[in-house]
């Protein structure tokens, strides 16, 4: 049996993953922020582990994602996603759990697209750096688990749509269902969980019909240089 604490589960891939852990502990984040001196031994943690006898695995979705990196900048990354990462991993390394991290495409250049879990990341931005730092770290232990997810909301929530970005999105729920059985099978190492490669504007006209294509443009850009393929295989 998995006794499971998930970490973040007021986020998007928090609440989808959480939909499929249901029994889960979950952390909630209140004023304990993962990168805070003694997050390990806040009440928050404490209450949680007093929910559990043993955890056996952590799921940790708390962290910034490339939107909210870009808005807070390069420091405030490093301290959600590389300092709260340590953080994660210090604990479950304390409490004898495996650490599931999610991570994400942006740990690859985009020069080529269909990365598969072996290739080796290469990031062009600051959040794609903070994510590969939080891979490192996870994967100092190998019994840890690093998922590379590549899934947007439901409903999808833009109209308009690049023609000239590509990726390998998938619903937040299928990925969802991927990561639960990639978690229940007690899998280690690095996994992909991703959709077929297509561009972003074809993925959404896959959503809704009344997508709008356009060209990746300055909003896109927002002064950060960003990878144009970051397609992934599973495997
Ligand atoms: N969404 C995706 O498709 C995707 C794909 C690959 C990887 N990821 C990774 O998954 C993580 C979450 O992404 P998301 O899209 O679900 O973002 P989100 O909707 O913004 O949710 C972020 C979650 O993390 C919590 N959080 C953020 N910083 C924290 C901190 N320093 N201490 C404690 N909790 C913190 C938030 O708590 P509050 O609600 O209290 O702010 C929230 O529960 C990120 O690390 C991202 O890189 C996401």
């Amino acid at each position: 049996m998995l006794n499971v604490i998930i970490i973040g589960s007021s986020g998007m891939l928090g609440k989808a993953v959480h939909a499929r852990f249901p029994e889960a502990v979950c952390v909630p984040r209140k004023r304990f922020n993962t990168h805070g001196e003694w997050w390990r031994d806040s009440p928050a943690m404490v209450t949680c582990v007093a929910k559990l006898d043993q955890p056996t695995v952590v799921l940790h979705c708390a962290g910034l994602n490339r939107e909210k990196s870009e808005i807070v900048g390069r420091v405030g990354a490093m301290r959600s996603n590389v300092y709260g990462t340590y953080n994660v991993f210090d604990f479950c390394d304390y409490m004898d759990a495996s650490l599931v991290y999610f991570s994400t495409e942006y740990v690859f250049d985009g020069t080529r697209g269909n990365y598969r879990p072996t290739d080796k990341p290469n990031p062009v931005n600051y959040y794609g750096e903070t994510k590969l730092a939080g891979e490192i770290i996870t994967l100092s232990k190998p019994s840890n688990m690093v998922i590379r997810v590549s899934a947007m909301p439901e409903p999808f929530p833009y109209r308009m749509a690049f023609t000239d970005v590509f990726s390998s999105r998938l619903p937040i729920d299928q990925a969802a269902l991927k990561i639960e059985q990639l978690v229940r099978q007690r899998s280690q190492g690095i996994h992909h969980v991703c959709g077929p490669r297509q561009s972003l504007y074809d993925y959404a006209l896959s959503r809704r019909v009344d997508a709008i294509p356009k060209e990746a443009d300055s909003i896109f850009f927002r002064d950060v240089v960003k990878p144009m393929d970051t397609s992934l295989l599973e495997s």
